[in-house]
């Protein structure tokens, strides 16, 4: 039995993880301080012992597993990046609240053996690789061996663009671990979309004008199978096989900055809608960009009525593209829990298959 205690809990994706990879286990307890994570978490894994503000923790008892999915705000590169130093007072030095609770469990021997972290990318980019080391070195001076990737949830069945590092550091030089090999994605953005949804949930032709380029191009701006056809238009609809320059295909163009200026999206991809001009990637091939903490800058296109549309994500589909599955989250949905609490717990989390795939290979022999 696996005894683990998960710090940053948010809505335990650790957890559920742990759960769907069959893995016999006992959470502890967590830490958590946002009465709404706390309220979903219980709603989906029943009453559990909150230890509460990490500061304010003065010792852990002694488990097998720490999980530590510390805040990203002051590292993500859609955040603050007022960076994660000690002392510093950031989200994200939350960080060296471990350090402190792991230096309480070495004076105690209750060191765990094993630590799962997850974070943005960005943790190990240039910028903030001194900081990084700075954590390897210490974590290796407990007796951790530290093993660190970027895995991308769209490489372990989901088709979203989430590129995030984890690292399992092990107590015991003997056992080695290797991170889930790839697989390849066979499901699309449109299997995880509800049908039937609220037309608050559409952006308004205003707004789409805004965002996506009326630059014409063979005569059309935005390429919509049956538009009329002006009579008096100097282009005529010619048919050439390049994709979003034949009349017959339904798409939107979203300016980028790239070389060509601008991408296509057709029904099925998804879409940034904010600032696209300043962005590489603005179209993701029946994918969704990365999920945040809120859904105000990304859309789906969509084709209704023979017309291009572009909606929002609702929060179910949010924490479906998370790997959370139905069952689990109707006990979160509709229990007072506001759209923007739902949000902000779908972007905080961590795609499931990807953490279950992770706890899958830490399972295997060499590892346990
Ligand atoms: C990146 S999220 C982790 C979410 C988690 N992986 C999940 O499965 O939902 C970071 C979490 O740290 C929590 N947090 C922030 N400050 C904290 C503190 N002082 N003590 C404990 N948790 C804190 C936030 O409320 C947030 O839920």
């Amino acid at each position: 039995m696996l005894k683990v205690i998960e710090l940053f809990a948010g809505i335990g994706a650790q957890r559920e993880a742990l759960k769907e990879a069959g893995i016999e286990h006992k959470i502890i307890g967590i830490s958590e301080i946002d009465k709404y994570a706390v309220q979903a978490y219980e709603l989906l894994h029943g009453p559990t012992k909150n230890f509460g503000d990490i500061k304010q923790i003065d010792s852990l008892p002694l488990v097998d597993m720490w999980t530590y999915s510390f805040p990203c705000t002051d590292i993500s590169l859609a955040g603050r990046m007022h960076g994660f130093e000690k002392g510093s007072e950031t989200h994200s030095s939350l960080l060296w609240e471990v350090e402190r609770l792991l230096a309480v469990s070495r004076q105690n021997s209750t060191l765990p053996k094993y630590l799962i972290m997850e974070n943005v990318k960005n943790l190990i980019s240039k910028r903030f690789m001194d900081g990084f080391n700075i954590w390897l070195e210490y974590l290796e001076n407990l007796g951790y061996t530290n093993y660190y990737k970027v895995l991308n949830a769209k490489d372990y069945g989901i088709p979203q663009n989430r590129e995030r590092v984890f690292m399992i550091s092990i107590k015991d030089n003997t056992k080695q671990y290797t991170f889930p090999t790839k697989e390849t994605l066979n499901v699309k953005l449109a299997d995880f979309l509800e049908s039937n949804v609220d037309e608050k949930y559409y952006l308004s032709e205003k707004l789409i004008k805004n965002f996506s380029s009326m630059e014409n191009r063979n005569g059309f701006v935005r390429g919509e199978r049956f538009r009329v056809h002006d009579e008096n238009s100097e282009y005529a609809y010619t048919i050439t096989t390049r994709p979003g320059s034949r009349a017959t295909d339904n798409f939107i163009l979203i300016p980028e900055a790239t070389k060509k200026g601008y991408a296509i999206a057709y029904p099925g991809d998804g879409i940034y809608t904010n600032r696209t001009k300043s962005k590489r990637g603005v179209v993701q091939k029946s994918m969704i960009p990365t999920l945040k903490t809120s859904v105000h800058d990304l859309g789906v296109v969509l084709e209704e009525d023979e017309h291009i549309r572009i909606r929002r994500l609702t929060p179910r589909e949010c924490l479906r593209l998370m790997g959370w599955k139905d069952e689990r989250i109707d006990l979160i949905i509709e229990r007072g829990i506001s759209n923007t609490q739902l949000y902000k717990m779908a972007g905080n989390s961590i795609v499931i298959c990807v953490m279950e795939n992770i706890l899958l290979n830490l399972n295997k022999k060499n590892t346990r």
